[in-house]
């Protein structure tokens, strides 16, 4: 088992920062494989909180080697500021050494943002909710063939030539709707000199990853986002622009073949950011209940994030879809204090009932849930290192999910700390 994925099973946020920082004791290689600075994944370790937007989470451990990977959208400035953050805090950031950045990952440049957020502007009620950062537009531009790449930045007279003319096209789009003209003289220089730092990590990460897997070197694969913003698996339209789950792992230039083992990652409830069905939300005490003992607000835009009972019939179809081997269960304690915790188990849409979730349905925001109520717990379980030492309704709560959803639970998360974790003994 040298090649694992993580992936996130719900809306984003279940906690794969925490997943992939303990995951990576041991390991040589994280690479993330998808999304770009929409991302923020938390890490605690002791008294100190990291969030990591592009940089993959191994980087705060020393002997790991940190891949952006082809599928990754990579937005230099933002980059170059995140690593200026972790080297203030004492973190070693040397690209081309612990980093190292894929000559195809596309680049967000200022005219992305721009476009980002007057789209969001134009699509008025129908907005998004996305987090500005140019991510759709970076991916529409890799499928329209527009893009820059960051191994396009390797010839400056070639890519001032490309600059003009995508630059001059967006230009013509965006000037109408009365946003700022980009100026390619003022780009170009201002792009070469932020990317120098970043330079030395440029390379063809495809052929090392491919190497490193050949030589069965241990490998994370860390994905960003959840299955359900996956552009095609999610709740299109409200998802993000990009594979998530491991079929994303092929952008990289590898095989999802070469992945041994898939653990996905989801809270004990349900959280969102952004617009678009979520059928478990909770717009009463409950949910505020939820947002305030479980600090949900979103790590990249702060936005207090949506909450609600677990979805488990959303949960179902995502592991199912990706193929999940097995799941992480983070963010049990966020539940002590309810007498009765909520799972949602089947769905009813215009008199139907739905077991399996009905993708592709317009009508997901008009679903009534069906629930099964079982008994909650008032221990605050955040020193519980073992599966026995939970209440015995904690212990009835995984067990539950475990049979509902069809997936092994091995382990389950109490606490955004390295060590509150209790991996989940069946004996
Ligand atoms: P990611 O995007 O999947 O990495 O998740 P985020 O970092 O955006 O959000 C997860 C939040 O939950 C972070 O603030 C984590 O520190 C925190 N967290 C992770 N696991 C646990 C847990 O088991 N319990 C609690 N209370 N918080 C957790
Ligand atoms: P992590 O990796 C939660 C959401 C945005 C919006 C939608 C589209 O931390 O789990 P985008 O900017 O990607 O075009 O926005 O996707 N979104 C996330 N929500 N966690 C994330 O990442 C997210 N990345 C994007 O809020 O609804
Ligand atoms: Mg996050």
């Amino acid at each position: 088992m040298v090649a694992s994925c993580i992936i996130g099973a719900q809306w984003g946020d279940e906690g794969k920062g925490k997943v992939i920082d303990l995951l990576a004791e041991g390991v040589d290689f994280v690479v993330r494989y998808s999304g770009g600075n929409n991302a923020g994944h938390t890490v605690v370790i002791g008294d100190q909180r990291y969030a990591l937007h592009l940089l993959p989470s191994g980087i705060l451990r020393d002997n790991i080697v940190n891949v952006l990977a082809g599928g990754v959208v990579i937005d230099p400035w933002h980059l170059v500021s995140e690593i200026e953050k972790l080297r203030a805090v004492g973190i070693r950031v040397e690209p081309g050494e612990n980093l190292l950045i894929s000559n195809s990952a596309h680049l967000i440049l200022p005219h992305h943002r721009l476009q980002d957020q007057a789209m969001e502007e134009l699509r008025g009620k129908g907005k998004i909710g996305t987090t500005g950062r140019g991510i759709g537009p970076a991916y529409q531009d890799r499928a329209n063939r527009s893009g820059l790449r960051f191994g396009d930045l390797a010839d400056p007279g070639r890519l001032a030539e490309r600059l003009r003319q995508v630059v001059g096209e967006k230009n013509l789009w965006l000037e109408p709707l009365g946003q700022d003209r980009v100026d390619v003289d003022e780009l170009l220089p201002a792009l070469l000199e932020t990317v120098e730092v970043l330079w030395p990590a440029g390379c063809d990460t495809s052929a090392l990853l491919r190497r490193w897997l050949r030589e069965d070197r241990a490998i994370l694969f860390e994905g960003a986002q959840g299955l359900m913003l996956d552009v095609d698996i999610g709740t299109y339209p409200y998802v993000t622009s990009c594979s998530v789950g491991l079929g994303g792992v092929a952008s990289a230039g590898v095989s999802p073949r070469a992945i041994d083992r898939v653990i996905l990652v989801a809270k004990a409830y349900t959280t969102r950011v952004g617009e678009g069905p979520l059928p478990t939300e909770l717009h009463d005490e409950t949910g505020q209940r939820i947002r305030d003992q479980g600090h949900e607000y979103g790590t990249t835009t702060g936005r207090p994030r949506r909450c609600g009972w677990l979805d488990a019939v959303a949960l179902r179809y995502a592991c199912e879809a990706s193929g999940g081997d097995e799941l992480y269960l983070t963010n049990l304690d966020v539940l002590s204090g309810f007498d009765v915790v909520r799972v949602g188990t089947s769905y009813e849409i215009d008199g139907e009932s739905y077991e399996v979730f009905p993708a592709g349905s317009p009508k997901l925001d008009t679903v009534r849930v069906q629930y099964e109520d079982l008994p909650g717990w008032d221990e605050d379980i955040t020193g519980c290192r073992s599966f026995t030492a939970l209440p015995a309704a904690a212990q009835a709560y995984v067990d539950f999910l475990e049979k509902t959803i069809g997936v092994a639970i091995p382990l389950v998360s109490v606490g955004p700390g390295r060590d509150q974790v209790i991996p989940r003994n069946r004996g």
